[in-house]
């Protein structure tokens, strides 16, 4: 917010709102047990952290440490213990199941490291499953997917199912399935955690295209060449926040240099 802007908020008393609705995603105090028969397994103990609109966030921290934990409550996918989650100004904490699923299908793409992709399925009617489940199937709707497909590169791929496809085709499918809400913010487990490099590079250049459309990004990684591309890292640990610091713009455009250069040479070999 510019120094002008904050005056002209704090005049008119709002402050507040206004911090609030630049914010895509933020938590506080977030916990989630997960209750066993004989244990409790506290997976985040009480994580407060704030995503502006157009961030693009890594998620690191070792095996266990709560990532996927966290993603999935962003995702709107679980529901918190306690604290809160407001996504995009709305608190939503304490919505049922129902609430949760509107909220996801309207703000939310969701990006598994598996794919989740359906084999009997071509890559149009894949990206289209979203768009089912709604109840929103069309010709309009059609063409819209066939339009996702081309932009992830997949253009001339529309009847191929799965099967017939590569590891990263599959993953840009599932990416276009993500978009087909439009989301304002996509959220991605270990996305290029079953890739080679040269296909993790064209993965997070989609990412960067994505963000550069102004779309927020929080990805999950245990790949510092992953999150090297990111605007900034926050690490967990033992289900706290460990770390949480900004990448710089030089050292986002070096990795991607020579994550280039690896793959050259690579190829040439
Ligand atoms: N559905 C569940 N029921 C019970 N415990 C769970 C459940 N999901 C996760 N946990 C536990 O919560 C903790 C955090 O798990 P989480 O999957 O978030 O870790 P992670 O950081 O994503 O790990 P990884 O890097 O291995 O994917 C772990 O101790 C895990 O065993
Ligand atoms: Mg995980």
């Amino acid at each position: 917010m510019s120094i002008a802007s904050e005056h002209l908020n704090a005049a008119l008393g709002r402050v507040a709102i206004a911090a609030s609705s630049e914010l895509a995603i933020e938590t506080r105090d977030l916990k989630k047990e997960y209750v066993l028969k004989s244990e409790t397994v506290r997976a985040l103990r009480g994580v407060s952290v704030s995503v502006p609109v157009g961030d693009y966030v890594a998620i690191m921290g070792p095996s266990g440490s709560g990532k996927s934990t966290l993603l999935n409550l962003l995702g709107c996918l679980d529901q918190p213990t306690s604290g809160h989650l407001i996504l995009g100004g709305e608190d939503v904490s304490k919505m049922s199941d129902d609430q949760l699923a509107e909220v996801r299908s309207k703000k939310i793409g969701f990006v598994f490291q598996s794919y989740n992709l359906i084999q009997q399925l071509t890559v149009v009617e894949n990206i289209q499953v979203p768009l089912f489940y709604q109840g929103r199937l069309g010709p309009a709707e059609t063409k819209h997917c066939k339009d996702l497909a081309a932009m992830v590169g997949l253009g001339d791929r529309l009847d191929h199912r799965p099967m017939q496809l590569s590891g990263g085709q599959q993953q840009r499918v599932a990416i276009a399935r993500s978009l087909v809400n439009d989301p304002e913010f996509v959220l991605a487990d270990e996305p290029t955690g079953n890739l080679d490099s040269r296909t993790t590079d064209e993965i997070l250049a989609l990412f960067d295209a994505l963000n550069n459309s102004g779309r927020t990004i929080v990805l999950v990684t245990h790949e510092d060449e992953v999150a090297k591309r990111a605007k900034r890292i926050v690490r967990l640990k033992d289900g706290l926040l460990q770390s949480d610091v900004r990448n710089s713009e030089e050292g986002r455009l070096a990795a991607a240099e020579h994550q280039k250069q690896m793959i050259a040479a690579i190829k040439e070999e």
